[in-house]
């Protein structure tokens, strides 16, 4: 069974006064659960295009997106809302965090949209997921009070908190120096590996591609597998030796895998609730104040089909 798969998969866009525009045409792709796939390609290759397709933003003008299986096209668009804050994380280049919002109110914001449990004990989930990329010490910071490392650590937190089954990261690094944007992809790693999640990871740079498994390329808007040399996978040494000095807290942690099991386990966990600090109308009223969704990518007029 693959969590993610693309059969000959096109998208077309009509420019207001233009003529309509392919920007991907038969694009093949499975994605399993637990892989690691990176995606490069110059500016304009269509990586975003396609990110937003792999992220259930945007319908193919043609050919079939499955998600579990199952065609994507064929759940409404609340079911594809509900099943994209439940099953895929983001990380964006530019991190996206709410201003005026503490780091805390930041990962916890997607836990407004769980149920039950989770929802009740979405303050101590999110301080949790915070003290596993290493900053419970900033938890009460504004996004503007913390370096930029720190704030794509938030960002990932928050892209994390609900345990997505797939991770797509759209130059996660792009805004980071080299040895910070190598403890982030690290952290991510470490994620996804004790969390069995799926990564596609798009990229410029070489060096955070070959931390993937599978590598394809993006020349406009044709993907095509990679099979050279200088991508083969980085074996665990390397990594480790690339790795800044100071590794990541989870790596550091002795009790990280507990942690992150722990984390999510919640959803299942029997036992009484925590009395809620909020009450649910208040809570509610958090959740029409922000997005449904913590995206915030250009997103594409298209000719759906
Ligand atoms: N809604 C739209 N209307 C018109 N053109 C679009 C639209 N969306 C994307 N494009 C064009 O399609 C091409 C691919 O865009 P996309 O954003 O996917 O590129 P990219 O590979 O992510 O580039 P970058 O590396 O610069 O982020 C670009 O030429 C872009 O201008
Ligand atoms: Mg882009």
């Amino acid at each position: 069974m693959s969590l993610l798969h693309l059969e000959d998969v096109t998208r077309t866009v009509i420019p207001a006064d233009q003529p309509a525009l392919t920007i991907l045409s038969g694009v093949n792709l499975t994605v399993e659960p637990g892989d690691h796939v990176s995606i490069v390609g110059r500016s304009g290759s269509g990586k975003s295009t396609l990110l937003n397709l792999l992220g259930l933003l945007d319908l193919p003008t043609s050919g079939v997106i499955s998600f579990d299986d199952r065609p994507v096209k064929s759940y409404s668009g609340a079911r594809r809302d509900r099943l994209r804050g439940a099953s895929i994380g983001f990380v964006f280049q530019q991190f996206n965090l709410l201003a005026g919002r503490t780091a805390l109110e930041n990962v916890t914001m997607p836990l407004l949209y769980s149920s039950g449990r989770t929802f009740w004990r979405r303050k101590k989930i999110a301080a949790e997921m915070l003290e596993l990329v290493g900053l419970g010490h900033r938890m009460n910071s504004m996004p503007d009070r913390l370096s930029g490392g720190e704030q794509q650590r938030v960002a990932i937190a928050r892209s994390l908190v609900r345990g997505p089954r797939l991770i797509l990261a759209d130059e996660p690094t792009g805004a980071l120096d080299l040895d910070t944007g190598q403890s982030v992809m690290e952290l991510i790693d470490e994620v996804a590996e004790r969390t069995g999640a799926a990564q596609v990871v798009i990229t410029h740079d070489p060096m955070i591609a070959r931390r993937a498994r599978r590598h394809f390329r993006l020349d406009r808007g044709i993907l095509t597998p990679v099979d050279d040399p200088a991508f083969e996978p980085l074996t665990r040494r390397e990594m480790r030796e690339m790795a800044p000095v100071e590794s990541s807290p989870v790596a550091a942690s002795e009790d990280g895998e507990r942690e992150v099991i722990e984390l999510f386990r919640v959803e299942t966990e029997a036992g009484e609730p925590e009395a809620p600090s909020e009450t649910a109308a208040s809570a509610e009223a958090e959740t029409e104040a922000t997005p449904e969704t913590e995206t915030e990518t250009r997103r594409t007029e298209g000719t759906d089909a």
